[in-house]
C-alpha cells in the first residue's frame, strides 16, 4: 500500500479549495488504497477544482479528459503517428499517466463511448493493467496512479448511464452546491468582492437553485456566482451583473426570464 506521506504537499502551488464534507478525507483513501473515485454533482460546483487540489496535494501530476462521444480508446491510450516518415507509437493522456503514476481525470466520463469504457476495466479493478495491443504492452500502474471520472447525474438519460459494471468499479461520491456559509467565503475568495456583498447574491442564487426542475434544468452554479461577484467587484452595477452572470445563462426563454427577474426583486428587496 503506497504511503501518501511519501508523496511531498507543495503548499505553495496548491489550488484553493475549501472543503465541503468529507471528501478531502475520502479521496485520501481512495489514493492510498489504489481504489478509483467517481464524482457525481451539477455543473459548477467544484468538481474540477477539487481534483485540481488533491493532485497537488499529494503531488501527483493530473492529465484530465474531456470525454465525449468521439472520444475514442485511441485518444486515451495513444496510436502510431507519421513523424518525419516514420511511425512513432505516441501515448495518449491516461497511457502516459499510468507510467508516470500520475492521476487521470476523466471529466463527463458518461458521454464516453463503449470501447473507452471497456479500456477502463482492468484499470480499475484490482489487477491495475493498462493493456496496450498496438504495442503488446501491458503496463502496471504504480501506486501514484489514480483514475478520477466525474459526471453530471442531471443531464443523465437512460442510454448515457454508466453500466453497472462499469460504476461498480469507482467509490462514488456526491458533490453538491455548497451550503451558505461555506459558499459565502468561496465566491468571496475568487472574486475578491467582500463576504458582506457576496452573501446576497448568495441568497438570491439559493432562492433560484429552488425553482430547479420546474422552469429551470439546473440552478445556478457557484461558478456563475463567482462570475457575478467579479463583475460587480470591477465596477459593474449590480443589477446589471445579476442579469447577465445569474439570470441570462440559466434560460432562453422570455416568460422563465421574467420570472427569475422577479425572484431577483423580491430577494434582494
Ligand atoms: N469548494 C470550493 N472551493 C474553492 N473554489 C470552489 C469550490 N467550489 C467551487 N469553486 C469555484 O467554482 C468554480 C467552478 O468549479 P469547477 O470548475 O470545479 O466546477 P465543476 O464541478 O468541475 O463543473 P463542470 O461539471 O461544469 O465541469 C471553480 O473555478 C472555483 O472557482
Ligand atoms: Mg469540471
Amino acid at each position: 500500500m503506497p504511503d501518501s506521506a511519501a508523496f511531498p504537499v507543495q503548499p505553495a502551488s496548491l489550488p484553493f479549495y475549501q472543503p465541503v464534507a468529507d471528501e478531502c478525507a475520502l479521496f485520501e483513501h481512495a489514493f492510498n488504497h489504489r481504489l478509483p473515485l467517481l464524482l457525481k454533482g451539477p455543473t459548477g460546483c467544484g468538481k474540477t477544482r477539487f481534483v485540481a487540489h488533491m493532485a497537488a496535494r499529494l503531488g501527483r501530476p493530473l492529465y484530465t479528459v474531456s470525454c465525449h462521444d468521439d472520444l475514442t480508446a485511441a485518444d486515451l491510450t495513444g496510436r502510431y503517428l507519421l513523424k518525419g516518415g516514420d511511425t512513432v507509437w505516441t501515448d495518449g493522456p491516461l497511457t502516459r499517466a499510468v507510467r508516470e503514476g500520475a492521476i487521470c481525470y476523466l471529466d463527463e466520463v458518461v458521454e464516453a463511448r463503449k470501447d473507452v469504457t471497456v479500456v477502463l476495466h482492468p484499470l480499475t479493478d484490482d489487477r491495475r493493467i493498462l493493456p496496450l495491443e498496438r504495442t503488446g504492452e501491458t503496463l502496471e500502474a504504480p501506486d501514484g496512479f489514480m483514475l478520477v471520472a466525474s459526471y453530471n447525474p442531471g443531464y443523465q438519460n437512460v442510454l448515457k448511464a454508466l453500466k453497472p459494471s462499469t460504476r461498480q468499479r469507482f467509490l462514488a461520491v456526491e458533490f453538491d452546491f455548497p451550503k451558505a456559509d461555506q459558499e459565502i467565503p468561496i465566491v468571496a475568495a475568487e472574486s475578491g468582492l467582500p463576504e458582506s456583498r457576496v452573501a446576497p447574491l448568495v441568497r438570491l442564487a439559493n432562492a433560484l437553485r429552488a425553482l430547479k426542475g420546474q422552469d429551470l434544468e439546473e440552478g445556478v452554479s457557484t461558478r456563475l456566482l463567482i462570475y457575478c461577484a467579479t463583475l460587480i467587484r470591477s465596477g459593474m452595477k449590480p443589477e446589471r451583473a445579476i442579469r447577465a452572470a445569474l439570470i441570462e445563462p440559466l434560460t432562453d426563454d422570455a416568460d422563465v426570464r421574467a420570472a427569475l427577474l422577479r425572484v431577483a426583486d423580491v430577494t434582494l428587496g
